[in-house]
């Protein structure tokens, strides 16, 4: 008896071998509208992100707030006898705030004194390039001056670029130069920024800054190779201020958005989650530059009373002040001038509103154990609501967390979802949105990453580790991203997190990170470009496709206007695997463009290796109706092929 029923077997896993592996699409058969905001950032200050990142400020602890005791990052200068001290001064304070004086007792033209500032390892020279230095000074009545500002490399002898202001005032003044570089050099981060003197006296600093060329030449503005890396990944919302960094370790230090507005040398920083403070340089107008530069739109969290601590605000009256904060925060991004935080958002230079649609309330409130989410959340909802029925309310308690923590006495437009994986675990659940209730909220995933390790990014054995992820977790990336495009009809958004950071030892608290980077070099992980290839070829249909082999992952989208489509595909095996392409309902062109990211699953980018892992871009010749393609062994593709 069992014999005929094994043949069975043994002839249906035969003729499923046979079976050749086919991606059948019905273009004419549009089953879903994918978002057209599913592709975005999510930031935070976290690894330097801002501060010796994106933010081109190259002063480490400019406004001397760093720490309380001593000038951190700065130090003295005193060549062949000249002689200086440098302390801290609380009494000749800058703007209220505790001042660097240097006291020179002893220097000459020949032998300098000064300060100096290392930056954020290292102060980047480019050739032939201008750079801004703008610091606030004062003297003793004794002191003659000049003033030398220089970049100076590390050897103490090479001066890069060189400018002098010929005396100081005694009462508080603000001093500009610009330092040209001269050319025959290659770029380099050894070297540091000077003030130094040529005669005894005191000098007192009150903020120096120092920015090379910034992103279209905006004044306060980014590092230019890391925003073109944005720029290039087309993303369609910036998820701002955090993270973690929004809620801060403490009540008080929670991200106060009008601290970070102004002139920068009024602003006065704050201390964030990650182990060091902030600047703000990096302020709110700041954020919603850098989404006008992306041409996207700020999906804005507002801080709502919960701090990483565990202590939170009481609902109610308590909390009123934060929900004004909130209200006045989404006036200055979005009211037009005419309003008293649109006017101030003039004043500090944009009279243009910026677009806004989505609100976030809170950071992973699911951490509040006291349950106090429901009701701060609603109280935020309602204050909202009644002023700008339009914006969509985020809850950060969605269905990856405990049922019992979710909002329930108001109705959250969105819930924004949390996945930080191992790389095996994103493969075997990436279809874990196909059977979502398309009955709830819509999902937004605002922070989600893939990491090779058997670990998790917050164990400390990850410091060990390269700041980037390797190909392994960028094929588990994509298998996970074609899950959440084939479902953007409820996956509105999604945004990978962390986004930046500084590769430099000591910069990061977090790995797996999109983007690495040293004072003068910038690269993409293989995550990177997985993600720009998927935001860089998506349409605004989803047609119905079915997918005989579960080897690949698979997603689908259609251009109605450009009549492309975008065929993502996943190989995460160790074996080429040939596809047929069944596209039926539409007439196809011959001609069409394979973009293939392939290589071994430990194969990585670094800074001294940027490139090795790149997509590759190919033509294709033979799009039609018996059309085949190769997946090559461990690979991300994205095949576009034209309609009209
Ligand atoms: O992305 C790093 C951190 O992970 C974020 O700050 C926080 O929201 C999450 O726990």
């Amino acid at each position: 008896m069992k014999k005929p029923f094994l043949s069975l077997v043994i002839l249906y896993i035969a003729l499923r071998g046979l079976a050749q592996p086919t991606l059948t699409i019905h273009a004419d058969k549009i089953v879903k509208n994918a978002s057209p905001m599913l592709y975005g950032l999510m930031t935070e200050e976290i690894s330097h992100s801002y501060d010796g990142g994106l933010y081109a400020e190259l002063i480490q602890n400019r406004a001397f707030l760093d720490n309380a005791h001593r000038p951190k990052f700065w130090f003295l200068v005193q060549n062949n006898g000249a002689s200086a001290t440098m302390a801290l001064d609380t009494t000749e304070t800058f703007n209220g705030k505790v001042t660097l004086r240097m006291d020179v007792t002893a220097a000459s033209k020949e032998n300098p004194a000064g300060v100096a500032n290392k930056g954020y390892w290292g102060i980047p020279v480019f050739p032939s390039t201008r750079y801004h230095a703008t610091f606030y000074a004062k003297a003793s009545p004794n002191f003659s001056g000049p003033v030398t500002v220089s970049i100076v490399g590390d050897d103490g002898s090479t001066v890069y670029a060189r400018a002098h202001v010929s005396h100081l005032a005694s009462d508080w003044k603000e001093y500009q130069v610009t330092l040209k570089t001269g050319h025959g050099f290659m770029p380099t981060a050894k070297a540091h920024f000077l003030i130094s003197v040529e005669s005894p006296g005191t000098v007192w600093l009150g903020f120096v800054s120092l920015f090379p060329p910034t992103w279209e030449n905006q004044p306060n503005g980014f590092r230019k190779d890391l925003l073109q890396m944005l720029v290039d990944m087309d993303p369609k919302f910036l998820r701002l201020p955090g993270g973690n960094y929004l809620e801060g370790n403490t009540i008080p230090d929670h991200f106060d958005w009008k601290k970070t507005i102004g002139p920068i040398e009024d602003r006065p920083g704050h201390i964030g989650p990650w182990g060091y403070r902030s600047t703000d340089g990096m302020g709110l107008l700041e954020f919603l530059m850098w989404c006008q530069d992306m041409n996207a739109e700020p999906v804005l969290a507002v801080y709502a009373g919960y701090s990483l601590n565990g202590t939170h605000v009481n609902p109610g009256p308590d909390l009123e002040p934060y929900v004004q904060d909130a209200l006045d925060e989404i006036e200055y991004v979005s009211g037009p001038p005419t309003t008293k935080w649109g006017a101030e958002r003039a004043k500090d230079g944009h009279p243009k509103p910026f677009p806004l649609h989505y609100v976030e309330i809170g950071n992973e409130d699911w951490f509040d154990r006291s349950g106090s989410y429901d009701e701060r959340f609603t109280q935020f909802y309602n204050a909202i609501k009644a002023k700008y029925p339009q914006l969509k309310c985020i809850s950060t308690i969605g269905n990856d967390a405990d049922a019992k923590l979710r909002v329930r006495s108001s109705n959250p437009d969105l819930f924004d979802e949390h996945y930080y994986r191992n790389a095996q675990t994103f493969l075997d659940d990436a279809h874990h949105f196909d059977g979502y209730d398309r009955k709830g909220p819509q999902i937004f995933v605002g922070e989600w990453a893939s990491y090779e390790t058997s670990f998790p990014p917050w164990d400390g054995r990850s410091s060990d580790l390269s700041a980037t992820p390797n190909m392994k977790a960028a094929l588990a990336d994509a298998a996970w991203m074609t899950g959440m495009e084939r479902n953007s009809d409820l996956i509105q958004m999604q945004s990978y997190a962390p986004l930046l950071v500084n590769v430099n030892p000591g910069a990061r608290q977090w790995r797996p990170d999109l983007i690495g980077y040293n004072a003068v070099h910038c690269y993409g992980s293989p995550s990177y470009y997985a993600i720009k290839m998927f935001a860089n070829n998506v349409g605004n249909e989803i047609p119905d496709v079915t997918l005989n082999d579960s080897r690949i992952y698979d997603s689908v989208t259609e251009d109605s206007k450009s009549g492309v489509i975008a065929v993502k595909l996943v190989n995460a095996r160790e074996k080429p695997l040939t596809l047929k392409l069944d596209i039926q309902g539409v007439r196809l062109k011959p001609d069409g463009v394979a973009t293939t990211l392939a290589a071994s699953p430990d194969a990585t980018n670094s800074i001294d290796d940027p490139t090795k892992v790149v997509p590759v871009i190919s033509k294709l010749t033979d799009v039609g109706p018996d059309f085949e393609y190769t997946l090559p062994a461990d690979s991300i593709v994205v095949l576009t092929v034209n309609t009209r």
